[in-house]
This record gives structure tokens, sequence and C-alpha cells, in this order.
């Protein structure tokens, strides 16, 4: 295709790994842009300056001033490049606007946990620069033939757009988790510059507040979210969180795309976090990796004993609180378990007086930690997932990819991605991981009693662990997908 030809995206984002990352947007905000440079996209990543985007981004040039930008502090616009490997890198646009963004604490807390007490006014500027650049008010020569929007942090960008009345690109949003909706008191409208006939019903509004997810479902031209399974449960009760009514008036706008992984990354043959590489065909140096792991993470060195593996928000999302129920039978099994998360202070302590309580069995580490999770993923035998909902999930893939079966409860993308161990699925070499539902301790138990019996049968475990190794976690068909929706909105 002439570069002539391209299609221009602007793909709006509060996360991008390895700049900025809590959870999966932070990989997807890397690795779909690429996917779809590679498919001929010309993209530009749209990003808050946060100091890690400040430092990390290179080659930084100062492409604009916002100096009366009316309702936000003075910003400027950069843009740079980052690097992601030796062969790729995306071209990057960051809002710099000191007042806002020059400070250390995450993206959406602080250094307490709290929410940032101005985090509309953050997310405010995000959305509205994405609608600037994105319409024939920008102060740029590039201008996308899409805005593409991401969670509820630029849900606002079709909502601006919606009331500019000059030429504009269509947009697209991808929900990747609709329980974050960005929702703020009803003053926050005229605060960001909102017409005040915006909060409303068909507009805004979302039970007496203003929302920003809502705003960017109501008036994008498309929606996406991160796998088929969760665009059907969103549209019901009791995923919806409220927004099934609106999600299903405009479900032939809605169209789940699973996400993909980055393969060059999560690549058990040359990931440099590992201490021994190995592919499906060399698994013995497979468990290499767990005695390491178990060493490091002070567990008794044992290559008998199956090792779980956890790396997760600890939330209720993520089941969290079950897992810790069921830790007193666990480690009769005997089974040991290596968990790496943080999140919720309540159940981080919960788990670290487990580990106190079964130091052979249960290792924990609170915090944020990119290389031990890759050792984690390598490590152990199991990947433990027993998320109440997960619209899509990473760790399901990177762990089929490691040789390590995950066990799911059966939601979300979960469903699409991993193939439930049974005679049949084993039998036509398609099983893949165990997989449960209702979700309650007692199936999340005896689905890790099953794992315990298969993987003393070392036919079976090494099948399984083959077959999950051999599937495309690939963005290849995915970013295609999303190139093709780009495509039908611009025609
Ligand atoms: P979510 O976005 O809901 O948190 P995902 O499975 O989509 O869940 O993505 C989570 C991502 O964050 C994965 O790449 C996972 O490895 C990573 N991750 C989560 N917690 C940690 C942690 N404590 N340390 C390192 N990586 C983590
Ligand atoms: C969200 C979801 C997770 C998904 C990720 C990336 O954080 O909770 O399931 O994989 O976004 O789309």
């Amino acid at each position: 295709m002439q570069s002539a030809q391209k299609l221009k995206v602007l793909f709006i984002t509060s996360e991008i790994y390895p700049l900025c990352k809590t959870g999966g947007l932070g990989d997807v905000s890397a690795s779909l842009p690429v996917a779809l440079q590679n498919l001929q996209t010309d993209i530009k990543i749209l990003l808050p300056g946060y100091p890690s985007v400040m430092q990390g981004v290179k080659y930084k040039r100062k492409i604009s001033e916002f100096k009366e930008l009316q309702h936000f502090p003075p910003t400027t616009l950069l843009a740079g490049k980052l690097a992601l490997s030796k062969t790729e890198s995306l071209s990057v646009l960051v809002i710099d606007c000191p007042g806002l963004y020059a400070r250390e604490g995450g993206p959406y807390l602080d250094a307490g946990g709290y929410d940032w007490p101005d985090n509309a006014l953050r997310f405010g500027l995000l959305s509205k620069i994405g609608a600037i650049l994105s319409s024939d008010a920008s102060p740029l020569k590039w201008q996308p033939d899409i805005a593409h929007c991401n969670d509820w942090q630029s849900g606002l960008t079709p909502a601006y757009l919606h009331f500019h009345s000059g030429a504009k690109a269509p947009t697209v949003i991808t929900i990747h988790n609709l329980a974050f909706q960005g929702n703020f008191a009803p003053g926050t409208v005229i605060q960001l510059g909102l017409p005040a006939s915006s909060f409303n019903v068909h507009g805004v509004e979302y039970y007496g507040n203003l929302s920003f997810l809502k705003a960017g479902i109501y008036y994008a031209d498309h929606i996406t979210t991160v796998s088929s399974n969760y665009a059907k449960e969103i549209q019901k009760e009791p995923l919806g969180f409220g927004m099934q009514g609106l999600l299903t008036t405009r479900s032939k706008q809605l169209t789940g795309i699973i996400n993909g992984i980055d393969i060059e990354k999560w690549n058990p043959e040359t990931d440099p976090h590992l201490a021994k590489n190995y592919s499906s065909k060399k698994l013995s140096n497979k468990s290499f990796n767990k005695a390491v792991l178990q060493q490091r993470m002070g567990l008794d060195v044992d290559d008998a004993i199956p090792l779980f593996g956890v790396i997760s928000r600890l939330t209720y999302q993520k089941g969290t609180d079950l897992l810790i129920q069921i830790i007193p039978d666990f480690v009769k099994l005997p089974a040991q378990l290596v968990i790496l998360g943080s999140t919720h202070v309540e159940l981080e302590a919960q788990l670290m007086s487990l580990a106190k309580e079964y130091p052979q069995s249960i290792a924990v580490k609170i915090g944020f930690d990119e290389a031990l999770s890759h050792l984690i993923e390598a490590g152990s035998d199991c990947f433990l997932m027993p998320s109440r909902f997960e619209p899509c999930g990473l760790n399901q893939m990177y762990s089929q990819r490691y040789g390590t079966p995950p066990i799911v409860h059966a939601t979300g993308g979960l469903v699409d991605t991993v193939v439930n161990l049974t005679p049949d699925t084993l039998a036509n070499g398609t099983a893949s991981g165990f997989s449960f539902s209702p979700i309650t301790t007692g199936n999340l138990f005896s689905t890790i009693q099953l794992v315990v019996e298969t993987y003393r049968n070392t036919k079976t475990w090494q099948k399984l662990q083959k077959n999950a190794m051999a599937k495309d976690f690939s963005w290849q068909a995915s970013a295609a997908a999303y190139q093709e929706i780009y495509r039908s909105l611009i025609a």
C-alpha cells in the first residue's frame, strides 16, 4: 500500500508499557499500535506527560502550545519517539501540563492509594486535547482519520467532538473494563467546558453524575471491547454495571475483539528474565526456572510439589479473597503458591500473614515487578486466575505461551482464550487449561485438586503444555479487525 493511503489513527490512552502500566491497558496500548503499524497504519499515541513519560519519551520537541485553553492550566504538546525494542518504536504526542501531571505517584492514585482529587481535570485534558487534534481546530498538519479512545480516561473525546461544529474524525472507544467508569459530580460538566445541555440521559449524565465512560459509549461512532464473550456479558446484568441498557441499544456498533499479546516480549525461547530459556521441544529447561523461583521466593525447592503462580491486582475483581479462603486446605495438598501483586491494602496484609504462617508453601511479593512476573509465568506449573469477571485478561495468555496451563473462572475473555481439559478436548488436541463455574471457593479448590492429580500424570500434563504453547495469541487477526472497523467508519 502507498504511504499516501495509510490510515492515520490517533490512539488516546492513559497508560503505555514500559513507561506507565497499572495493568493490561498499558500492555495493549503498546502492542496493538505496533501491530497496526505493521499493517501500514500511521499511528500516533497521545499520552499525559507524567514524570515517567517525560523521562522515557526520547527526542521530544515542542510542537504546539495551548496557552489559553479554557478550563485547563497552560499546556504544551510535545512530539517524540518511544523505543520499544531494537527494531520497534512508536510516535508519541505528550501533553506537558506540569500543573496536572508533574507529581510522584500513580496515574490515578496518590502514594496513599487515594484517587487524585483532580482526576476529572487530568483526564478531561487528555480527552480535550484528543478532540482538538482530531478536528479542524488542530494546530498540527497531521490530521487523524480516526480517533481511538481507551477506557473512561479518554471517554470525553467523543463528547467534545460531538459539540465541535467543524470537521472531525470518527471515533472508536475501546472498553477495557466497564467497572471503571470515571464518574464525577454534576458540576464537573461546566468545569470541563462541556455544554450544560449535555448533562442529560441522552448525553454525559449517568445516575446524577457526569460519567466519562458513559459519554464515550454514548457519543463514539463505534464501541469495541476486548473479547467477544465480554461484549455479550456487558449487555446484561450484572456485568453491564448499570450501562447494559445503553450498550444494548448500541449493540450494532459494539464489537468484541480479543486482545493479542506481544509474542516477542513474552517468548520463553528468548525472554531475558528467565533463568533458562526453553521451548515446547525442550520443556525440561522449564523446571530449572521452577527451582530458581522456589529458591528466590524462599519456598522448599522440590520439583515434585506443584507450584501455582498468581500475578494480579489484588482486588475483588481478581477473586483474591476467594484464594485467601482456601489457603489452609491448599497447603495440605501439598502445593505451593507464589503471589505477586498489589492494590487492596487489606488483602495484601492477609496474604502477608498467610505467607508468615506457611513459609515453605506460600510466598508473597507485594509491589509491581515486571522481571519477576516473567519468571513466575515460566517457573510455575499452573497459573491461577479466579477472576469474578475479566474483560479479556492477558496473564492467562502469557501463561499458556509459557507452558503453564491456567486455572480460570469461565468468564469474559477467559472463556475465549482457555480450553478446559476434558476427555474430548484432550483427544482433539485443544485442551490448554482448566476452567470452572460458578465461582465458589468449593469449585476453585476442586479444580486445584484436579490440577494436582493431572500434574502427576506426566504424559497428559505435557500434552496440555504443548497444546497451550502452540496457540496463536498474536495481534495479527485482532489488529486487522480494528483496521476493518476504522475503514468502515471512514468509508
Ligand atoms: P488487568 O488489566 O485487569 O489488571 P490483565 O491480565 O489484562 O489484567 O493485565 C495485567 C497486566 O499487568 C499483565 O501484564 C500482568 O502481568 C501485569 N501485572 C499485574 N500486576 C503486576 C505486578 N504486581 N507486577 C508485575 N506485573 C503485574
Ligand atoms: C482491563 C481488564 C483486562 C484486560 C485489560 C486490557 O484492565 O481488566 O481483562 O485484559 O484491560 O484490555
